[in-house]
């Protein structure tokens, strides 16, 4: 089953909304190199891509919050750091063990976690840096 940019996930920023849909498709180019079971260079390809545009967007939003002082910068940027951890952790099981039912499972439940977060922590941080006119 694919994930898919959902009005509910626009935060009204042009540019965090753009990264967010990279990331969805990003994850979804790796769920569907898992289930057409694609070979082991795709996959890694898919998750390197992943892992690494992770970090990439995490940092752009960071920088957003620095520039505005954000006050939930230190919460925001802890959040963004765990998850970079446990996409890394997944990253080198699927370089160990290949796509299996169980780390599809995870790519499927990390996902929602970073939903969760685009709908609360990025929504309520678009709506800080509107009022802040920052861009
Ligand atoms: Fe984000
Ligand atoms: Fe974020």
């Amino acid at each position: 089953m694919a994930f898919s940019f959902t009005k509910d996930l626009e935060t009204g920023n042009v540019q965090i909304d753009a990264e967010h849909k990279q990331l969805i498709a990003a994850v979804n180019a790796l769920l569907e190199a898992c289930q057409q079971g694609k070979g082991r260079a795709q996959l890694e390809s898919a998750i390197n891509f992943l892992a690494d545009y992770t970090k990439t967007h995490f940092a752009h939003e960071e920088r957003l919050q620095q520039s505005c002082r954000y006050p939930q910068y230190e919460a925001h940027k802890k959040w963004h750091t765990d998850f970079i951890a446990q996409i890394q952790q997944l990253r080198d099981k699927f370089l160990a063990q290949g796509a299996t039912l169980l780390l599809v499972g995870e790519v499927n439940g990390k996902t929602s976690l970073l939903i969760s977060h685009i709908k609360s922590a990025d929504l309520a941080l678009a709506k800080y840096l509107r009022e802040h006119e920052a861009k």
